[in-house]
């Protein structure tokens, strides 16, 4: 038996997810599924965006299936840095792998096929940010370089400041990590070493490290691989980001194929991972079974190949493409499935093709 945290979170991760666990588990009984209640109607409640116990016990799982974090009613920000960006961060899910191909009947462009392996821990979303206060000193400690910073200053709260920072620790085993899956082709990796210089520590750590690989890498202005990628995705295969721009250039390679509704993505450390659809909680379409559930029930794909069940990920796959092959599209796409539907539907074929 496999354990597996699921934490469906907030609007239409809600709405969605219970229905991708029912999926997998019509075709694989070896799989437990554990819910746990991490939303902003329990931090409504009982201001908990995420308990320190949780996140000792969602460390222990083989796997974790993440829905979408984010309410009107919270203010922007606290529930997405306390829960999906403290998760990525103490479960020390150093990689982002967020694959995005051509669908059939929903991509403007064919052929695209490629991936972006997003830094997921440092950069711009070190967490280590405050006010500058004579008063107040700011200190953050990492335990993986077992460095401190402290930082304080006389501008009286007037200055807001947001550090980025890349070690070379986890720099280093982040390419590894994505050198290994790539394993031989092209990787074209993003930077802005023209104008910040921590992306040239970024490239000199990348060059190092690919030296150790058959692996065709080269470098590119994060914003002129964003003008090239919407000129001609075709071009590219392996994309390798920092943090920052990965996080952008994600969103904006799933409109290529279709649209946010149809990008999934992995969050992989040494002991465990993650994964969820790269939509948000899209709490204005939230139970109005509109919601395109596709994203997420590729997210679960992915899930069951990282856990070895390579027969049911491609299963699930398989019956998606056929569905969209035989114009069963969801709502979003201009189908006539909505949520329920289009997931019930998955789920009959997916049954009677394990027969
Ligand atoms: C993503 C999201 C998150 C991010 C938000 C919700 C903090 O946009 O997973 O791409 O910026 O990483
Ligand atoms: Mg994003």
């Amino acid at each position: 038996m496999v354990d597996i945290a699921v934490i469906p979170g907030d609007g239409i991760g809600n709405e969605i997810i219970p229905g991708v666990c029912n999926i997998i588990k019509n075709i694989n009984d070896d799989i437990n599924f554990y819910y746990y209640d991490i939303s902003s109607n329990r931090y409504l409640k009982n201001n908990i965006t995420i308990t320190d116990n949780e996140i000792s016990e969602l460390k222990n799982y083989k796997a974790i299936l993440f829905g979408a974090i984010g309410d009107f009613r919270v203010k922007p920000g606290i529930m997405e840095q306390n829960v999906i960006l403290r998760l990525r961060k103490d479960l020390d899910l150093y990689l982002n792998v967020r694959p995005v191909s051509s669908l059939p009947k929903i991509s403007k462009y064919n052929n695209v096929d490629l991936t972006i392996y997003r830094e997921n821990k440092e950069d711009f979303y070190a967490l280590i940010d405050g006010d500058l206060n004579a008063n107040k000193t700011f200190t953050h400690r990492d335990n993986l370089n077992n460095y401190e910073i402290n930082i304080s200053g006389n501008a009286n709260d007037e200055i807001h400041y947001n550090m980025g920072v890349l070690s070379r620790k986890n720099i280093t085993r982040f390419f590894k990590k994505v050198f290994d899956l790539i394993y031989m082709g092209r990787a074209v990796i993003a930077d802005k070493a023209n104008a910040i210089s921590m992306y040239s520590f970024w490239r000199e750590i990348a060059m190092n490290e690919s030296r150790n690989y058959e692996i065709n890498t080269s470098f590119e202005y994060a914003d002129s691989l964003a003008y090239n990628l919407i000129l001609d995705p075709k071009k590219y295969t392996n994309i390798i980001a920092p943090n920052l721009y990965g996080d952008i250039l994600s969103d904006m390679t799933s409109a290529l194929v279709g649209s946010l509704g149809y990008a999934p993505s992995a969050n992989i450390g040494d002991k465990t991972a993650m994964f969820e659809p790269v939509h948000g909680s899209a709490p204005d379409i939230a139970n109005h079974n509109i919601a395109n559930p596709v994203a997420s029930i590729l997210s679960g794909a992915m899930m069951l190949e990282y856990l070895d069940y390579r027969e049911d990920s491609k299963l699930i796959r398989n019956c998606l493409f056929k569905m969209l092959r035989n114009d069963i599209l969801p709502v979003e796409s201009g189908g006539t499935f909505g949520t329920k539907e289009f997931m019930d539907y998955i789920n009959k074929i997916t049954v009677e093709a394990r027969i």
